[in-house]
C-alpha cells in the first residue's frame, strides 16, 4: 500500500497517472492510506461526467474484487491523457505596489478585519482589481457591513491563504489565482484539476508558518473537494 500514501500519490499526481491511481486507490478506501488519497476523494463524487471511468463503480463496491470489475469494465487505461486546462498558472503577485499605499505589508498583512477604515477603502479596490469585478462582486448594493457568501470567502482567502502562502518564495496575492478573473476554474475534469492543483497550489508554494504545503491546508482532513461551500458562513 506504500505507493498509495498521500505523498506518493501527490508526486504522481499528473493527468494520467492519477486516472490510474484513482482506480487502484478507491478500492484502497476504508482499509489504508488511500483512503485519505486526495485526488482520488474528491474526484469521483464530484465530477458527473466521469460515469464512463471505473472510480465510481470502485466506490460502491470497496472489496478486492472491485478491482476487477473497475479493471473488467473500465476504460480509463485506454483513455488518452486529459488536455493542459486552460487556466492561468498561479504566480507572485503584481500588486504590492497597491497594499503598500494602503500602509501595508506585502509580506506581513494584518487580519482583514484588523485595517483601518482608510486601509479597508484602499484594499476593497485591490479586490475589484485583482478579481475583475465591481463592489457588487462581493456586496449587496451598499450596505458593506452585510454580510454576502462571498465576503465570507474573501476574508477567510485573505486570513487563511494570503496573510501565510508564498509562491516561489515571493509574496502571493488575490492576484497570483484570480489574475482578474473571480471563477477562474472553470468546470473542467476534476481528476485533471488535481494535477494542475498540485502544479499551482503546492508545487512552489511555501508557508510561513514553515509547515510544508500540501493538499490538506485548503481541502481539509478527510479531504473535501467543493469546500468553497462552507466557507459561505
Ligand atoms: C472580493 C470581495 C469584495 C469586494 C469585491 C469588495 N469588498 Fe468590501 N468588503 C469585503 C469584505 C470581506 C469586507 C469585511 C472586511 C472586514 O473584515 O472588515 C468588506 C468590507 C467593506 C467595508 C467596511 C464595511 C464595514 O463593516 O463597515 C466597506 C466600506 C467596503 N467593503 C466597501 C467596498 C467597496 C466600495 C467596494 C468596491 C470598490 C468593495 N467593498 C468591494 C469584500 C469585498
Ligand atoms: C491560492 C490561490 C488563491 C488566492 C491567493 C485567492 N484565491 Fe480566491 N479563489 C481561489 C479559487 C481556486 C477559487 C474558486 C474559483 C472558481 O470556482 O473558479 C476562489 C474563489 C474566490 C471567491 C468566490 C468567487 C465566486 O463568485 O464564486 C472569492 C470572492 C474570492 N476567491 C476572493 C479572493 C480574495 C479577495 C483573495 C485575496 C484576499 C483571494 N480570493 C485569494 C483561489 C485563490
Ligand atoms: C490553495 C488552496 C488549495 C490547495 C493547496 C489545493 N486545492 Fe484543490 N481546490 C481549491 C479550491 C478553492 C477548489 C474549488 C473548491 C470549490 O469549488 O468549492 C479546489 C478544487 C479541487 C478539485 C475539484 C473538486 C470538486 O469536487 O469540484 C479537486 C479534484 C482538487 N481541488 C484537487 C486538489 C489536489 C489533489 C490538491 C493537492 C495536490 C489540491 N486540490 C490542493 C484549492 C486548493
Amino acid at each position: 500500500m506504500a505507493l498509495l500514501s498521500p505523498r506518493r500519490v501527490s508526486a504522481f499526481a499528473t493527468p494520467f497517472l492519477a486516472v490510474a491511481l484513482a482506480v487502484s486507490a478507491v478500492v484502497a478506501c476504508g482499509d489504508g492510506p488511500g483512503a485519505k488519497d486526495p485526488s482520488t476523494v474528491g474526484a469521483p463524487s464530484a465530477d458527473p461526467s466521469a460515469t464512463a471511468s471505473a472510480a465510481p463503480s470502485a466506490t460502491v463496491a470497496p472489496s478486492a474484487t472491485a478491482s476487477a470489475t473497475a479493471t473488467a469494465t473500465g476504460t480509463t487505461k485506454t483513455d488518452p491523457p486529459p488536455a493542459p486546462l486552460d487556466i492561468p498558472k498561479t504566480k507572485a503577485s503584481a500588486m504590492l505596489g497597491d497594499l503598500k499605499a494602503a500602509g501595508l505589508d506585502p509580506a506581513n498583512l494584518p487580519p482583514l478585519a484588523k485595517l483601518t477604515p482608510e486601509q479597508t477603502r484602499k484594499v476593497m479596490s485591490s479586490f475589484t482589481k485583482a478579481l475583475g469585478t465591481d463592489c457588487k462582486g462581493c456586496h449587496n448594493g451598499p450596505k458593506f457591513d452585510s454580510p454576502t457568501p462571498n465576503k465570507e470567502i474573501a476574508e477567510k482567502m485573505w486570513d487563511r491563504w494570503v496573510r501565510t502562502l508564498t509562491k516561489d518564495g515571493q509574496t502571493l496575492y488575490c492576484d497570483s489565482c484570480h489574475q482578474g478573473k473571480k471563477e477562474f476554474l472553470g468546470h473542467p475534469d476534476h481528476k485533471a484539476l488535481g494535477g494542475w492543483m498540485h502544479e499551482n497550489f503546492v508545487d512552489g508554494v511555501g508557508r510561513r508558518d514553515g509547515k510544508t504545503q500540501d493538499c490538506n491546508f485548503c481541502h481539509g482532513t478527510p479531504f473535501a473537494g467543493e469546500f468553497l461551500d462552507s466557507w459561505k458562513k
